[in-house]
């Protein structure tokens, strides 16, 4: 499948997502299962950092920080990327780029990150405001299987989640990962 034909497919579920009879059709989503999940952060900000993927259920995930220093200004990348045959070589389906301070308040939500970050925040202590305060953070058992649309492919994907101040690189997190019937779920 083309990139633009997903997208639009994950647009029409969206607003299928938002209707009242959605929760027959979730039957159908397929299991997500991680594979790998890698953080990267800049030394002089993050003190320390932990990402795992857990064992008791790959589809969880979860990510702690420890900040040394205040963000008034916070920065974030999101892609998105699946492989494309026959080579099977990653190529990136979204990529953008947004001011998390202003995602925060509400505005210039992309719907895929707003998709991500309702899963993130459900077990956080994070404030979802800014300034961010140096100090440290957990986001447990990030569900993002629960709330993906249920019309995309079996595949194999790649998620880049990176935060930057516009003086440094900040936190890089890297997921490898597989959408299949294998793991479905109930
Ligand atoms: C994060 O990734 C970017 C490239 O996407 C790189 O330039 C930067 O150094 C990385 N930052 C850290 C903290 O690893
Ligand atoms: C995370 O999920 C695991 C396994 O399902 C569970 O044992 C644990 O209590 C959960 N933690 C939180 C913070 O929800
Ligand atoms: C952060 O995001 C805002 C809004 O997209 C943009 O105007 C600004 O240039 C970005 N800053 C950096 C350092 O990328």
């Amino acid at each position: 499948m083309e990139g633009y034909q997903l997208l639009l497919l994950l647009f029409l579920h969206l607003l299928i997502l938002f209707k009242p009879n959605h929760s027959a059709r979730a039957k159908q989503r397929l299991g997500l299962e991680w594979k790998t999940f890698t953080c990267l952060g800049n030394p002089r900000i993050v003190e320390s950092h932990n990402c795992y993927i857990l064992d008791s259920d790959k589809s969880l995930i979860t990510a702690e920080v420890k900040y040394l220093e205040d963000f008034d200004r916070f920065n974030a990348t999101f892609r998105l990327s699946m492989p494309r045959p026959p080579f099977n070589e990653y190529h990136k389906l979204i990529d953008v780029t947004f001011d998390v301070c202003q995602f925060f308040k509400g505005s210039h939500r992309h719907k895929f990150i707003a998709i991500t970050y309702k899963s993130m925040a459900k077990h956080s202590n994070m404030p979802m405001k800014c300034p961010q305060l140096k100090g440290f953070y957990f986001f447990r058992n990030i569900s993002i299987g629960e709330n993906l649309p249920a019309f995309l492919p079996e595949t194999d994907f790649k998620i880049e989640f990176n935060f930057f101040t516009p003086t440094s690189t900040v936190f890089n997190t890297t997921l490898t990962g597989r959408l299949s019937e294998g793991v479905r779920k109930g």
